[in-house]
């Protein structure tokens, strides 16, 4: 059963109800599931704990309602179509009954290793279908996953593994991006150095390559599953256990680990992705993104599947072999709903469109973004060339705490406007309020985005220390919960994000703390001190830039900018590479010490015709050299 809205009267007519009688309408919207027991209560809150449980006391496995609810009447349907790196290697089609088969199959093996409800286990793997196995392997049996996406460094992953005391780790022996082969499982045994928890590590078989496999250790995939029954009864969970863990970058120190529960998660994710892509059976849906975010539990994994969706995986990245290739699959699967990030779309468009015309897109129904605010010229190269302006553009808005999307175009139902998220899903209660926390009313107005009332799969506390949750998200604002994100609601009543308005960076669409980088780029034993800011790119939507004082004894710039950002690169991973590093003399510094980072975001966008008063300043004169080698 679905729960599509189908108009813009109903959308209307929805988002009403959500809001007049919330626990009425997520009552009807969580009927359809399957629960072992029901709800004595749907929502239970308080912003200020914060406290807030969905649909309490029910009993629920969530694969379940992936498996055993289609299993009957779709058992042969293609839950998974995977495309592999390299085009001409053969691709995999593996129906729902092949997918439950493999989950029941290494959920068994999971728990041979020792691996039971409640345990964290560690997925450390490459776009393969074996890594949504283990998520739902995991959700099977009750054990909390927390994916690291492949590409941070040993270090990023020891730091996940000792947060949440992981007791395994499911990787691979490497990973195919493009044209290079990376090794995994070397960063695994690198990272189990700095870690004491971890038992059993079972290794997926991708690349080939010679890997060294500790006894009593480490297992490979093949082995683990040998003998192993493909049937496993699902455990029992609490609307309320830990479904995830998953670890994003802040304004302040380390990563934090976001924690989503069972039911309020899966009612979510399966409802807005049947509403925003207006999903139809039958139809092949794909999303881009890597399992290591929040968009691939959500939009590749758990939504889609839990809608009785066929879900396209991709290893590879969108230039290689060519930049046709994102068209190719589209082509290759007639896929109906295509659902991208901002940066892919800017870097294809700088190849032009043939890559694009060579293809039949003709399958194409819904175009989507998400991950960071789509520029103008973007979005109309988007609709224009990839959707051939016939595709409504679905522009999402939503974080890994929101767990699923709240401001959104509903595909062909809400007219969209470029460069615009739109409006509000049902039961997402939006708020804009000024620096003070006064709410701004009516339309025109710009400000900072709150929400102000639950949705089911809000985040529920940051792992093992809730502490900072309440700090992070509901102390700016009393009452509310706040996403770091500065807004604007035009005269139609129609949302844009406006980007962050704290110390995140979003580059290609990946969260980045400035206070992350800062203290990645600190380890450098030269290094004195330093400051990062975003700064417009044009590709990247931002880019990271660093102003660095170092000791320069026995060092060229040229040697140490390289071995700063090679320092990044070992303790974050690539990603977190600056893309320019200033050496400087000085930081601009308010008289109590503080970095004015307004003066140095100015300086990196190139605009330092208006700095505003530097005379109060403790060191102005350091303002006028950075200014001179920034040129
Ligand atoms: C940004 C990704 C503008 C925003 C799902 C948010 C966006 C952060 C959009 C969350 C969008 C995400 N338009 N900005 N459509 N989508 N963002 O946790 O700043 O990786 O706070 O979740 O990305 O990033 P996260």
């Amino acid at each position: 059963m679905s729960d599509r809205i189908h108009s813009l009267s109903g959308y209307i007519h929805e988002y009403q109800r959500s809001v007049n009688q919330p626990e009425q309408f997520w009552s009807r919207i969580a009927d359809s599931f399957h629960w072992q027991k029901r709800w004595d209560k749907v929502v239970d809150w308080d912003f200020e704990g914060p406290d807030v449980k969905w649909f309490l006391n029910a009993k629920l496995n969530i694969t379940e309602n992936i498996f055993e609810r289609y299993l009957f009447t779709h058992g042969d349907h293609p839950a998974i179509i995977w495309e592999p790196n390299e085009p001409n290697e053969s691709n995999q089609t593996i129906t729902l009954r092949q997918l439950y088969e493999k989950v029941n199959q290494f959920s068994n093996a999971m728990k041979a290793k020792g691996v039971g409800k409640g345990d964290r286990v560690i997925i450390y793997m490459p776009m393969v279908p074996e890594a949504a196995v283990a998520m739902l392997a995991c959700a099977r049996i009750g054990a909390v996953h927390s994916v690291v996406f492949a590409g941070f460094s040993s270090n990023a992953l020891a730091d996940r593994i000792n947060d949440c005391s992981a007791k395994m780790v499911l990787t691979a022996d490497g990973n195919f991006r493009g044209a290079k082969s990376i090794p995994v499982k070397a960063v695994v045994d690198e990272a189990l150095e700095k870690t004491s928890t971890v038992e059993k590590v079972i290794v997926f078989e991708r690349t080939k390559e010679a890997v060294d496999m500790k006894a009593g250790r480490d297992i490979w995939w093949h082995d683990a599953i040998k003998g192993q029954s493909t049937e496993c009864k699902a455990e029992v969970m609490d609307s309320e256990d830990l479904l995830f863990i998953l670890y994003t970058s802040g304004s302040t120190g380390k990563p934090k680990g976001v924690v989503h529960t069972c039911g309020g998660y899966m009612v979510y994710t399966k409802y807005s992705f049947e509403n925003v892509f207006q999903y139809e059976p039958g139809d092949v849906y794909w999303c881009t993104a890597d399992v290591g975010w929040i968009t691939g539990h959500s939009y590749i994994v758990y939504g889609p599947l839990l809608a009785g969706a066929t879900t396209v995986m991709f290893e590879g990245v969108p230039t290689y072999p060519d930049a046709g290739r994102f068209w190719e699959v589209v082509e290759k699967y007639k896929v109906n709903q295509f659902y991208t990030a901002p940066t892919a779309i800017r870097a294809l468009q700088a190849h032009g469109t043939e890559p694009v015309t060579k293809h039949d897109l003709s399958s194409l129904k819904v175009i989507g973004t998400v991950g960071e605010p789509i520029n103008e010229e973007a979005w109309h190269w988007y609709h224009s060339h990839v959707g051939k302006m016939k595709c409504p553009v679905v522009d999402t808005w939503w974080q890994t705490e929101t767990g699923g999307i709240m401001i959104s175009p509903l595909a062909g139902v809400t007219p969209t406007k470029p460069s615009y998220a739109t409006l509000p899903l049902p039961g997402v209660q939006l708020v804009i309020v000024d620096a003070d926390g006064k709410e701004l009313k009516g339309n025109s107005v710009e400000g900072n985005l709150c929400i102000k009332y639950p949705w089911p799969s809000m985040i529920r506390t940051t792992y093992g220390d809730h502490e900072r949750c309440k700090q992070t998200y509901f102390s700016t604002y009393k009452g509310m919960y706040f996403t770091g994100d500065g807004v604007k609601r035009d005269e139609d009543g129609y949302y844009r994000i406006l980007g962050r308005v704290d110390d995140v960076i979003n580059v290609s669409g990946h969260r980045m703390g400035t206070a992350e980088v800062e203290n990645a780029i600190n380890e450098h034993p030269k290094v004195i001190e330093s400051a990062v800011v975003g700064y417009p790119h044009e590709v990247k939507g931002q880019g990271i830039y660093a102003y660095v004082i170092c000791d320069m004894e026995n060092r060229t710039e040229e040697n140490l900018t390289n071995e700063i950002s090679e320092t990044v690169r070992n303790i974050i991973g690539p990603i977190a590479k600056p893309d320019k590093i200033q050496i400087v003399p000085g930081l601009p510094k308010t008289r109590s010490g503080k970095i004015m980072r307004r003066i140095l975001r100015k300086i990196a966008e190139g605009d330092t015709s208006n700095l505003g008063d530097t005379s109060t300043l403790l060191n102005p004169e350091v303002v006028e050299a950075i200014k001179e080698g920034a040129k």
